[in-house]
Parts: structure tokens; C-alpha cells; sequence
């Protein structure tokens, strides 16, 4: 018995050197293991060190002391550690549009898409052929003032030449250029047209000179110019079930894996690049994002896009990675249904004012008189709200920043126009009495 118990003890001694031995070496292997497979998987760029950058470049060299954030940032982005170097963007030769004279070689300031299009042609041809393109830019100024190449590109835009807005080019006359130089150009400057004749602002998603991924992939980047009350894109995200996930487990989301080769592994749920830009699924990265889009949804009654059928194939190849066929083409259905439903309503919204222009009531002047921003409100904000809101999964935007203000506007509408027919009765009687 004595035996057995002094052979258990060192059995149990035994085995505790073995469990301290486990616990010593195996644990922090395994943290260390599990450590280093995180830090593979979630590429955190202020893990990555920065490229040093070339000295003997002379603007490396002078800039490192003028303006050293800049080094500092261009230092982390990946086209510095491929060798692209200051000069291939901003050089250009003497007599170049919008060139200057700068330490005994020609710089441009801003580099226009015509640099990038140096070595990016796809992404480039596929912008110039979206709305984020000269649609942009034609939307404040109008197409009068393209040029005749800028025309012909404009007018190959399959979806370039839509523009039923006057009402918002309007706005632009009407409030004068000291205001939409803040305004409207802080938006839709990304399809204006630079001195060489190039088109668009990439940096207006690529933030200067980082060119991050992560930046261009998050949603707070399209905040930038989606949001408000007339497209309030990001804020319908942010309280959709996707913006839940990637406010609640974007952290650990793969944001700088290679473009092109994104999986649900990297992104468990989508954000706003994932179904309109990135390559995901069966569909591949385009910079043309009205490529996967079935309607006109900003237009006050949307009407179907050209070959939108193609469109929704890609979207919905997007969307199958994570929902099932039978789930997709319910949602669609019934998205298309809102869309029809709101159409009426504008439409309903039109006929009521009707009487009153019939009747001269209304002047040509836009938002001149207070009938006109009612009826403006009612499709520029709340119709698109619900739209916006039913597509992308905001049900506070479809409801109470939408169905409900257009029942709002609609009873108003409704009096105004009352009252304006009532107002010119009485003043036609009192004009046929001779009063
Ligand atoms: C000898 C020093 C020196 C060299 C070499 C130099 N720069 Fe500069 N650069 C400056 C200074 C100084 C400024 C002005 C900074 C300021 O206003 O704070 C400047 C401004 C700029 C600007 C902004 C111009 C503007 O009008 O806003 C750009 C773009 C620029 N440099 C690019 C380059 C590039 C590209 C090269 C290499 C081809 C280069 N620089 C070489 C010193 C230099
Ligand atoms: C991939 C293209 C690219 C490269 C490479 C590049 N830049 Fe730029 N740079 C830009 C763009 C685009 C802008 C304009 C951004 C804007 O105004 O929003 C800019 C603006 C600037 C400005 C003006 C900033 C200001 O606020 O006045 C300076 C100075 C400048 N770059 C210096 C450099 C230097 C130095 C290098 C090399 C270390 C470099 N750039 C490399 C694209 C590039
Ligand atoms: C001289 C050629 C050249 C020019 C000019 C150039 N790029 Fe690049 N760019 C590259 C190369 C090469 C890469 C690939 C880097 C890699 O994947 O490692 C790249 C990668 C990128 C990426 C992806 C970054 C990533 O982490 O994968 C973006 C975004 C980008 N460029 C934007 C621009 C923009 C915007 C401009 C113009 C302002 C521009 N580039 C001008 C060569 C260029
Ligand atoms: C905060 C950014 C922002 C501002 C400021 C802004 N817009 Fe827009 N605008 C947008 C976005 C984003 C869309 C696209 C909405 C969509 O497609 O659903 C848009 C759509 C439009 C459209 C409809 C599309 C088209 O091409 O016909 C017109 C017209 C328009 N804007 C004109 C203007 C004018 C004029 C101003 C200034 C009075 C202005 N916008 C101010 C971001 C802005
Ligand atoms: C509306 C925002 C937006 C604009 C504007 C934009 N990009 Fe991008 N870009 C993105 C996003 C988002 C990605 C990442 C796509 C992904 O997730 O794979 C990207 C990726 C890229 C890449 C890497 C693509 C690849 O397959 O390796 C390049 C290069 C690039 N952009 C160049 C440009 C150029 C050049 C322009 C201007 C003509 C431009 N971008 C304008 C959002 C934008
Ligand atoms: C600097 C402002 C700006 C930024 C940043 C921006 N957009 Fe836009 N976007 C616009 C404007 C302006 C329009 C409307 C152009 C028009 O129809 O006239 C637009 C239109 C669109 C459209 C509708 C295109 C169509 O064919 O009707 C989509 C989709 C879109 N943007 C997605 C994005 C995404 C995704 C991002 C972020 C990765 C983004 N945008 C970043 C300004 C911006
Ligand atoms: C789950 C995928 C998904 C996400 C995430 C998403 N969208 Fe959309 N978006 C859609 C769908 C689907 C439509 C309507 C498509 C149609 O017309 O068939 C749409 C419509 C739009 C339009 C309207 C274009 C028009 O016709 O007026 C814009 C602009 C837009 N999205 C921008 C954004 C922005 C910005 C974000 C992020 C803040 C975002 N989207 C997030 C799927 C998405
Ligand atoms: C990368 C994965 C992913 C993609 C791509 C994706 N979704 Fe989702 N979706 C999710 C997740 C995760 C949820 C939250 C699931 C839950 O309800 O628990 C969700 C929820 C939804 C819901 C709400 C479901 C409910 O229970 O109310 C709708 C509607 C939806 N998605 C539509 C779409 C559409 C339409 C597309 C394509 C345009 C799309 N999704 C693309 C991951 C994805």
C-alpha cells in the first residue's frame, strides 16, 4: 500500500512536470502560432512597414524636408514598394496643360486620371464610363459646355445621357457660384474634366498618397458624398443588418486582401465597394458603378437602365455568395414593387399640382414659391429615401424618412393647391365685379 502510494505520487509528480512542461512550451507556441496566422490573415496596415524611400530622387530628397508627411504617407502605400516613384505621377513635360516650372523640371499639382491611366487603363475606361464620370460633372453645369470629345464621350455612356434632373441644375444657377463651389463641385467634382482633357478625380476615393485598400473599401469613403437627406446611401448601410456586421466585426475583416480574389472568408458581410465596385463571387472589380444597377432610382420616377438585366446578373452574383437564390429573387420582387409603388405616388404627387399650372397659377421660376420645394421634398428626398431604404436595407429611411413624409407632403400639396385655386376664384370674381 505504502508502495503503491509513493509510486502514485511520483506518478502525479511526473505528471505535473509534464503538464508544466506543456503549459511552459506548447501555450505560448500556440499564442504565438495563432498570433502570427492572425497577423497573416488580417493584414493590419500599421503592421506594415513603410518602403524607404530613394534619396537619391530628387524629390524624395527636397520634399522629405518641405513637406515630410507626405514621404511619410506615400512610404506606406503599395505603389512605393513596387518602384512607382513621385515623378511618374506629377512629372510631365514643358507646354504639358496645368504643368509648372518647378525646381528645374515641370510638376503637375493635382495628377490627372491621364497619369493614372498610364499604367491603370482598365480602371480608368471603366470610371469614364460610369456616372461617378462626365455625368457627375454635367449634372451642375449642364452638357452646354463640353467640348466636342468630352460630348462624344458623354454621349457613349450607355447610361451617360439621362438627365431628367433640371430642377437640380436649377439650384445651381439659382444659388450662385460663390455657394456650389463648397456645394455641389465638392461632390460632383469627381467627374469634372482637368486641363488636359482627362476626366475625373480618383483621389476623391484613393486619398492621396497612401492609396490604401482598406480606405477605398470602407464605407465612411462614399460617405464623403452619400449621404443627406436627398441620398442618404450611408446612413441606410449603417443601420442595415450588413452595416451592423461591419460595425460590430469589421475590425477583423480582411481589408487588404488582393483585389479580384475576395471571399466571404475575407468579408463576411458587404459593404458598400463589395456589391457596387469590388470583385466578389461570380462578379469581377469594375470602377463602373452603375455596371450592377436595374433602375434609375434617383429619378423622380425611375425608369429601367439599358441591358439591366446583365446588371442584375452581376449583383445577384454578389449577393449569392451569401443568400440563396429563392432569398434573392423574393427581395427583388419585392424591391421592385416599392420602386412602382413610389413611382405611383409621385406620379399621384404630379397630377395634384396639375390643376394649378393648368391654371397659371404656378410660375416658370424654379423654387420660387413655397409649392415648389413641397413638391421638390416629396420626390428628391422622400421618394428616393424609400427607395435608397428598401435596396439597401434601411427600414427607418423606407418608413419615417419616406412613406410617411410623402403622405405629409401629398396632404399639403394637396391644400396649396386648394388654396392657390380658391385665392384666384375670389380674385377673378372680384375682377368680374369691377371691385
Ligand atoms: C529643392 C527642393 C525641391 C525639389 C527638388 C522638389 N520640390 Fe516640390 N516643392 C518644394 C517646395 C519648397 C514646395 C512648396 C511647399 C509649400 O508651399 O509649403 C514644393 C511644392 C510642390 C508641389 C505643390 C505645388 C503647388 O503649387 O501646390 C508639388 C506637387 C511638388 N512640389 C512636387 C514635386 C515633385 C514631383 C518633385 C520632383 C520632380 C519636386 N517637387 C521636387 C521643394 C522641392
Ligand atoms: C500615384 C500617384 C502619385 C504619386 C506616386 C505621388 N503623388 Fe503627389 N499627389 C498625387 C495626387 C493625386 C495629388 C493631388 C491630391 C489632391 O489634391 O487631393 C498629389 C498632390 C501632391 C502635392 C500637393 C499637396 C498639397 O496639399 O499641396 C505634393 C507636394 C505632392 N503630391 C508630392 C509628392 C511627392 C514628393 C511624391 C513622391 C514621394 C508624390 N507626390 C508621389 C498623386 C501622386
Ligand atoms: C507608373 C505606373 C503607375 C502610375 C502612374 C500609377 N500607378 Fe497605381 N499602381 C501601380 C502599380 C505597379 C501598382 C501595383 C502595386 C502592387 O499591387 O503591389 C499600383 C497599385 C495601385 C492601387 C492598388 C493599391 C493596392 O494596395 O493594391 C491603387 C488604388 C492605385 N494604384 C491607384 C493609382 C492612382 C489613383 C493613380 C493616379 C493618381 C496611380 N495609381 C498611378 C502603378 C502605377
Ligand atoms: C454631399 C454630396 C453632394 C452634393 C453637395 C450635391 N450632390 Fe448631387 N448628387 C450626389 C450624389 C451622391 C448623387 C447620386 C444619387 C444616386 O445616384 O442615387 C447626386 C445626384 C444628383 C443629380 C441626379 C443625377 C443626374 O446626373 O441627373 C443631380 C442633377 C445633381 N445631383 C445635381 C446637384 C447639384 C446641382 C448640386 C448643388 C446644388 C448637388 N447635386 C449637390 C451628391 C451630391
Ligand atoms: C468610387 C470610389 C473609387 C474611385 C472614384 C476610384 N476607385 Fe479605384 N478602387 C476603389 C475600390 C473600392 C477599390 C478596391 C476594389 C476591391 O475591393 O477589389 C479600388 C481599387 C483600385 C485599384 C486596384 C485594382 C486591382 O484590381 O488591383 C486600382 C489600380 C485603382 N482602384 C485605380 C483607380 C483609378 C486609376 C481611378 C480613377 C480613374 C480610381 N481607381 C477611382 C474605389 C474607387
Ligand atoms: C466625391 C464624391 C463621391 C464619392 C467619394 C463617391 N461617390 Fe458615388 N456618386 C457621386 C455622385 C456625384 C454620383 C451621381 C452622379 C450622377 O448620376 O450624376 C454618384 C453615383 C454613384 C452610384 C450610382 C451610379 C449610377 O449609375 O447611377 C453608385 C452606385 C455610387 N456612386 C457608388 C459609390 C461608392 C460605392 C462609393 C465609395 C466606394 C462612392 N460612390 C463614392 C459622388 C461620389
Ligand atoms: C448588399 C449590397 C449593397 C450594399 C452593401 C450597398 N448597396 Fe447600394 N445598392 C444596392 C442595390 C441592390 C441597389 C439597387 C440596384 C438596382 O437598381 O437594381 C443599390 C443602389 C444604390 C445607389 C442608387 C443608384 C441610383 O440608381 O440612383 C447608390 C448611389 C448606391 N447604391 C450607393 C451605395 C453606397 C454609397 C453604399 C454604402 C454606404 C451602398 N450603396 C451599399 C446594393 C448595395
Ligand atoms: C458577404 C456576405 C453577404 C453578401 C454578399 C450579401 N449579404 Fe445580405 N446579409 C449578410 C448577412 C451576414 C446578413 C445578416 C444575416 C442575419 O439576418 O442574421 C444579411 C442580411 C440581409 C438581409 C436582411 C435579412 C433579414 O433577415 O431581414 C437582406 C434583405 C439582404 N441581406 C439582402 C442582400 C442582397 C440583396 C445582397 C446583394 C445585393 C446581399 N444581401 C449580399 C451577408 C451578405
Amino acid at each position: 500500500m505504502a508502495e503503491d502510494r509513493s509510486q502514485q505520487g511520483l506518478l502525479a509528480s511526473f505528471r505535473l512536470v509534464i503538464i508544466g512542461i506543456l503549459v511552459v512550451i506548447i501555450v505560448p507556441a500556440l499564442a504565438f502560432i495563432i498570433a502570427a496566422i492572425g497577423r497573416s490573415i488580417v493584414a493590419d496596415p500599421s503592421d506594415t512597414a513603410p518602403v524607404a524611400l530613394d534619396n537619391s530622387n530628387t524629390c524624395v530628397a527636397c520634399h522629405r524636408k518641405t513637406t515630410p508627411g507626405i514621404i511619410e504617407q506615400y512610404s506606406r502605400s503599395s505603389m512605393a514598394a513596387a518602384n512607382v516613384t513621385c515623378q511618374n505621377c506629377h512629372e510631365v513635360e514643358a507646354g504639358y496643360p496645368g504643368g509648372i516650372a518647378h525646381h528645374g523640371s515641370f510638376v503637375l499639382t493635382v495628377p490627372t486620371t491621364a497619369k493614372c491611366a498610364t499604367c491603370h487603363q482598365n480602371e480608368a475606361a471603366q470610371f469614364n464610363a460610369s456616372r461617378h464620370g462626365l455625368p457627375a460633372y454635367v449634372a451642375m453645369w449642364g452638357a452646354g459646355g463640353l467640348s466636342e470629345a468630352h460630348l462624344a464621350i458623354y454621349e457613349s455612356i450607355p447610361e451617360g445621357s439621362f438627365n431628367p434632373d433640371r430642377m437640380r441644375n436649377a439650384l445651381f444657377e439659382k444659388e450662385g457660384r460663390a455657394i456650389t463651389k463648397f456645394a455641389c463641385s465638392g461632390c460632383h467634382d469627381i467627374g469634372a474634366p482637368a486641363a488636359d482633357g482627362s476626366i475625373g478625380q480618383c483621389q476623391e476615393c484613393h486619398l492621396r498618397h497612401e492609396f490604401s485598400l482598406e480606405q477605398a473599401r470602407k464605407p465612411e469613403t462614399c460617405n464623403h458624398c452619400h449621404i443627406g437627406p436627398d441620398h442618404p446611401q450611408y446612413e441606410i448601410y449603417i443601420e442595415s443588418y450588413h452595416g451592423i456586421a461591419y460595425l460590430t466585426g469589421g475590425d477583423d475583416w480582411n481589408w487588404d486582401a488582393e483585389p479580384g480574389t475576395l471571399t466571404v472568408a475575407d468579408f463576411p458581410a458587404p459593404t458598400c465597394a463589395t456589391c457596387h465596385i469590388s470583385g466578389f463571387g461570380g462578379a469581377s472589380t469594375t470602377h463602373d458603378v452603375g455596371d450592377r444597377l436595374t433602375w434609375y432610382l434617383f429619378a423622380p420616377q425611375s425608369q429601367r437602365r439599358p441591358a439591366w438585366q446583365d446588371n442584375q446578373v452581376r449583383m445577384q452574383a454578389v449577393c449569392s455568395e451569401c443568400h440563396s437564390a429563392a432569398f434573392i429573387d423574393e427581395f427583388y420582387v419585392d424591391a421592385d414593387a416599392l420602386t412602382e409603388e413610389i413611382n405611383r405616388r409621385v406620379q399621384l404627387s404630379n397630377e395634384t399640382i396639375a390643376p394649378a399650372r393648368q391654371a397659371g397659377l404656378l410660375t416658370d421660376e424654379p423654387f420660387d414659391q413655397p409649392i415648389d420645394f413641397v413638391h421638390f421634398d416629396l420626390w428628391h428626398h422622400w421618394g428616393r429615401t424609400a427607395k435608397f431604404g428598401a435596396w439597401m436595407g434601411g427600414p427607418d429611411y423606407v418608413q419615417w424618412h419616406g412613406a410617411y413624409e410623402i403622405l405629409r407632403d401629398q396632404a399639403e400639396l394637396e391644400e396649396m393647391v386648394r388654396e392657390l385655386l380658391e385665392e384666384s376664384d375670389l380674385a377673378g370674381s372680384s375682377a368680374a365685379d369691377g371691385s
